[in-house]
């Protein structure tokens, strides 16, 4: 006989927490299995129309690394309403939120660029690759959400230009030093995000978009003719889209969703285990 399972608490038992080099959960596929995503060693492309579920994905992500001890989060939302309900969790981090200010995402990127080099060379010295859990180093996690804020919209041509060149060369170096981009825009057409800088991205989510042409775009070239096409994702279910991985072929999959309250009760939790403050910082805050 079995015995009866304890009830489950309504707030969050303490426990020994994750790591970031964990996988990562992000929902479930088409035959409801468990979709999880190696967040390290890879960055995120989160693409498609207003409404297809973009920043909940990345609420996901977000979630699930500030439960993690080795995150250190640089956090970037032009409308604050996503990523600002996570500010005092990631004061209490040691790391960064940058608004609609340019100025401020320009400084926060080019000091992470130092970092970069430095970690380089830390690696170089140690006649290494890449960086292992067991070097307990933090792993910077840079969430930007609205790309296209930054690069076409605020700040003259010159700030844009530096930024995605800053985001190319982060995204292109930054996933040996534990340093992964996550990055959400709508249609990410050329003048947004070159096909060059998208290549970079190892993964890669298209939610719902307006043509073919656009789930082209976000996946990769002759995918909607092949059939996955994130054009036939029905409006009526947000928050479904195809991911691709590196070399691999599309998926669909149903990303988790966490209500306000859940990220509200998150925030909560993860502020108040920081409470002490972090030991080892990283001076991030610009
Ligand atoms: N995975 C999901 N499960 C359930 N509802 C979702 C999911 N993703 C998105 N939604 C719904 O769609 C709305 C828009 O999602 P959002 O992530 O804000 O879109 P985007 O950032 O792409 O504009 C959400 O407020 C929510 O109501
Ligand atoms: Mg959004």
């Amino acid at each position: 006989m079995h015995a009866a399972l304890p009830e489950l608490p309504d707030t969050i038992p303490v426990a020994p927490s994750m790591s970031m080099f964990d996988p990562v959960f992000i929902g479930i596929d088409e035959f409801g299995n468990p979709v999880y995503l190696d967040l390290v060693y890879h960055n995120l492309l989160d693409a498609g129309e207003p409404g297809g579920g973009k920043s909940v994905l990345i609420q996901n992500l977000v979630g699930h690394a500030f439960l993690c001890h080795d995150f250190t989060p640089v956090l970037l939302d032009p409308k604050w309403v996503e990523l600002g309900m996570w500010m005092e969790a990631a004061e209490a981090t040691g790391g960064v939120f940058v608004g609609p200010d340019i100025d401020k995402g320009l400084r926060v990127l080019r000091r992470l660029q130092k970092v970069m080099d430095r970690r380089y060379s830390w690696l170089l010295a140690h006649g290494r690759r890449k960086f292992l859990p067991s070097d307990l180093i933090k792993v910077i996690g840079i969430f930007i959400d609205e790309l296209a804020y930054y690069t076409a919209t605020i700040g003259t041509p010159e700030q844009q230009k530096e930024f995605i060149a800053l985001v190319r060369d982060l995204v292109a170096r930054g996933r040996a030093c534990a340093m992964p981009v996550i990055a959400a825009t709508q249609r990410p057409s050329v003048d947004i995000i070159p096909t060059s800088l998208r290549d970079l991205f190892g993964y890669r989510a298209a939610f719902r978009c307006t043509t073919p042409n656009s789930s082209d775009i976000i996946l990769g070239h002759g995918w909607a003719s092949a059939g996955f096409n994130a054009q036939a994702i029905s409006p009526e279910t947000p928050g479904v889209f195809y991911l691709i991985a590196e070399g691999g072929i599309p998926h669909l999959v149903k990303a988790a969703y966490l209500t306000d309250a859940q990220i509200h009760q998150l925030v909560d939790y993860v502020t108040w285990i920081r409470r002490n403050g972090d030991p080892h910082p990283i001076q991030l805050a610009a």
